[in-house]
């Protein structure tokens, strides 16, 4: 009898979903201690699965036309062109930063008056969803709504009335009947998905998918999600800051780093079209610390201000700090600063912001910090109509960066004058030098610091 019981037991990990059968006070797969809590054993998915047939390779695949297409430009481009049949997208974010804002206008967009969708919800009233819609102006008789939060219902719902697309708000408060947990735990999360994924597969309805995120960045729980669904994208933003960002994490039909930009205002969420002008709406102009960095994020470039404060520090050991940057990055790109130009950065406190909240990854961010860290410590201003865009190695060297015209060109309808770039990267740019831009080749930071802030 008491093997039998040990034998049913089964412990999950909280933060990755890493299974075993005994408990463990660290899990082996994340690290994360007194992670592991009992679950009950999910029923066998093996036991009730149909027999698929196999199909030549070179049979339809459907077109791009079969897409669901949106309409709402900054959506449809992060989803890769629009919602394919039978796909499965998760949306993460905050609590707040406003998914089910975005769900319910890209339902009314959807709609259009002739589709039929369905919006299940496990958070809020009909009523609350009625409000939001008053909010945003949203009337549309194609869109239902359900309160349910038990998956084999919703499949039940789906089977009713066969909607164009099936979104769920949130995947942490669905349960799946065959599961003893509480809503929200690995096991039911992960579950439900299975269930709501075979749905999709099986009957070719698009789901979405949205999930709340943990402080720690990950989809609350498993990570397993992620896996699972086809598309992961993440709705994000400082909450202070109107504007927000979704970008692909995950795409299995389209680019990933995709991202779309929206902003939030009392009527919902708008479309900005002209992304680098609203980031760099505030910055000051002729303040030492300050640069242009043309991004490029998925397809899209974005220009967006660096900011750097370098100060003489007052505590023993002197902090850094990064917002929108890699920390790492900043630790790394001090130290080359130090041992190839022999400044002294040692003691003193650094603090680098990307303005407006975004964030920022690719290596081509290393020329605006260097050169924003470099403007602050020596007290020189940066010409406010250059940009600069590269990535530093530990050798001093500056690097070549990737879509260099993308980015030439978006510096130059923005009105700046002179872009000093790797000299590596005057290659990519044969044809695309624009008339009107300054082109400056720089090969190593000692070459920069002789361009910029000599003389
Ligand atoms: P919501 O979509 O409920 O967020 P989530 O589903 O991610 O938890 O939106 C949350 C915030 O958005 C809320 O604090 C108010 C704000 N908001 C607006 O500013 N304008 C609007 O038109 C709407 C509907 C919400
Ligand atoms: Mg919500």
């Amino acid at each position: 009898m008491a093997a039998k019981k040990k034998e049913q037991q089964l412990f999950v990990c909280g933060q990755c979903g890493y299974e075993s059968r005994k408990w463990l006070g660290r899990c082996p797969d994340c690290g994360q201690w007194d992670s592991l809590t009992e679950q009950q054993r999910p029923v066998a998915v093996s036991a009730r699965r149909k027999v698929s047939t196999p199909e030549s390779l070179s049979g339809p695949a459907g077109s791009d036309q079969d897409r669901l297409i949106t309409g709402i430009g900054e959506l449809d481009r992060v989803l890769g062109g629009g919602i394919v049949p039978g796909s499965m997208v998760l949306i993460g974010g905050d609590p707040g930063i406003g998914k089910s804002t975005l769900i319910l206008q890209l339902l009314a967009a959807l709609t259009g008056g002739e589709r039929r969708v369905l919006y299940v919800t496990g958070e809020e009233s009909i009523r609350q969803v009625r409000m939001r819609a008053d909010r945003l102006q949203i009337d549309d008789e194609g869109i239902f709504v359900a309160t349910e939060n038990c998956v084999e219902s919703i499949a039940a719902m789906a089977a009713e009335m066969s909607p164009a697309l099936l979104a769920v708000d949130s995947i942490q408060t669905m349960f799946t009947e065959d599961v003893g947990s509480a809503p929200g735990s690995v096991t039911q999360v992960r579950e439900s998905t299975a269930r709501l994924l075979a749905l999709a597969k099986s009957s070719d309805l698009p789901v979405l998918l949205i999930g709340h995120v943990t402080k720690d960045g990950a989809i609350a729980g498993p990570r397993v999600l992620e896996h699972m669904v086809d598309a992961v994208l993440y709705f994000e933003g400082d909450r202070g800051q109107m504007f927000r960002i979704l970008r692909t994490v995950k795409n299995r039909f389209g680019s990933t780093n995709e991202i779309g930009v929206f902003e939030m205002k009392d009527t919902g969420l708008a479309e900005v079209d002209n992304p680098s002008a609203l980031f760099l709406a505030e910055r000051p102009v002729n303040v030492p610390g300050s640069v242009v960095m043309p991004s490029v994020e998925g397809t899209r470039p974005i220009l967006v201000e660096v900011q750097a404060l370098v100060s003489p520090s007052s505590l023993g050991t002197a902090r850094r700090t990064a917002i929108g940057a890699d920390p790492q990055r900043l630790a790394l790109l001090t130290a080359v600063l130090e041992k190839k130009l022999g400044v002294t950065l040692f003691d003193h406190d650094i603090f680098l912001n990307i303005a407006g909240g975004i964030r920022i990854d690719e290596p081509a961010l290393d020329l605006g910090v260097v050169v924003a860290l470099l403007s602050s410590l020596f007290e020189k201003v940066v010409d406010p109509t250059t940009v600069v865009c590269g990535e530093v190695g530990l050798a001093g060297e500056i690097r070549a960066v990737g879509q260099m015209d993308m980015r030439l060109r978006e510096a130059d309808r923005l009105g700046f004058k002179t872009f000093l770039m790797p000299e590596s990267s005057l290659r990519q740019l044969d044809g695309a030098l624009s008339g009107s831009m300054n082109v400056i080749p720089v090969r190593t930071v000692g070459a920069l610091v002789e361009q910029l802030f000599q003389g």
